[in-house]
């Protein structure tokens, strides 16, 4: 596949989401995803289907590298704006309701955040938790429940920073057609390079991704 600013590299059509939309080109935007108000979305950042934002007050940043799956809905609260950092995942039908996920975090399958939560770099949110408004979750952590409480300390940094990538490759794939990007030499040889530069600890991944 192409790499971004070459030759078969196709970014996503643009999108006029209105005048205080900030997508970077390289961001994937899936065609059923909807942006609307004060929003910023950083390279390589990935929309997909049906995922939803609004910033009618306040702003939602989403980081570099960073995927919003299928249904995700991310919200601001009247005092609150979502701020989600670079390389997390935020996997299907998990909502952000004007809370802050930091860098390198994985927010479970349909878990909610409420405003003012603070998820902390590296973290694990399980799926279907709902962290109640305010909560600070620290660094490292692994949570559960609802409401979701921290069951142990584990710095999940590399793991999820390796899904990112996955989803890096994948919305590269999509933007290009292709659907099956999970399979084949390519992929193989992506994740190990990937995983190379993890366990160098020099960012992780392909200099062109
Ligand atoms: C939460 C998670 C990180 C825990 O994994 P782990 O560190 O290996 O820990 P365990 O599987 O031993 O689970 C620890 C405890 O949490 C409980 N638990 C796990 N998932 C839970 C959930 N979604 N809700 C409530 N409790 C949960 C387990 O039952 C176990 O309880 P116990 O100690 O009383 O037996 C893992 O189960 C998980 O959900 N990872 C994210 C998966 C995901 O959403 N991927 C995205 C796909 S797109």
């Amino acid at each position: 596949m192409a790499p971004a600013g070459e030759p078969g590299h196709r970014p996503s059509p643009p999108r006029d989401f209105g005048p205080e939309v900030r997508i970077d080109p390289t961001a994937f935007v899936a065609p059923t995803a909807l942006v609307y108000g004060r929003v910023e979305v950083a390279e390589h950042a990935s929309l997909w289907p049906g995922c939803v934002i609004r910033a009618e007050c306040q702003e939602v940043r989403v980081g570099r590298y960073t995927n919003l799956q299928d249904q995700v809905v991310v919200h601001v609260g009247y005092d609150a704006p979502a701020h989600i950092g670079e390389f997390c995942s935020i996997t299907h039908r998990a909502v952000v309701h004007g809370a802050r996920v930091e860098d390198d975090c994985l927010i479970g399958i349909g878990a909610i955040l409420m405003d003012g939560a603070v998820i902390g770099a590296g973290s694990i949110v399980a799926p279907g938790a709902v962290v109640t408004e305010g909560t600070k979750i620290p660094p490292g952590s692994i949570v559960v429940g609802i409401p979701a409480r921290v069951i142990r300390q584990r710095d999940a940094r590399r793991e999820n920073r390796l899904n990112a990538w996955k989803y890096v490759w994948n919305a590269r794939g999509y933007r290009e057609g292709r659907h099956r990007n999970w399979v084949g030499a390519d992929y193989e040889r992506f994740l190990r390079e990937v995983e190379a530069r993890l366990d160098s600890d020099a960012g992780g991944g392909p200099a062109e991704a």
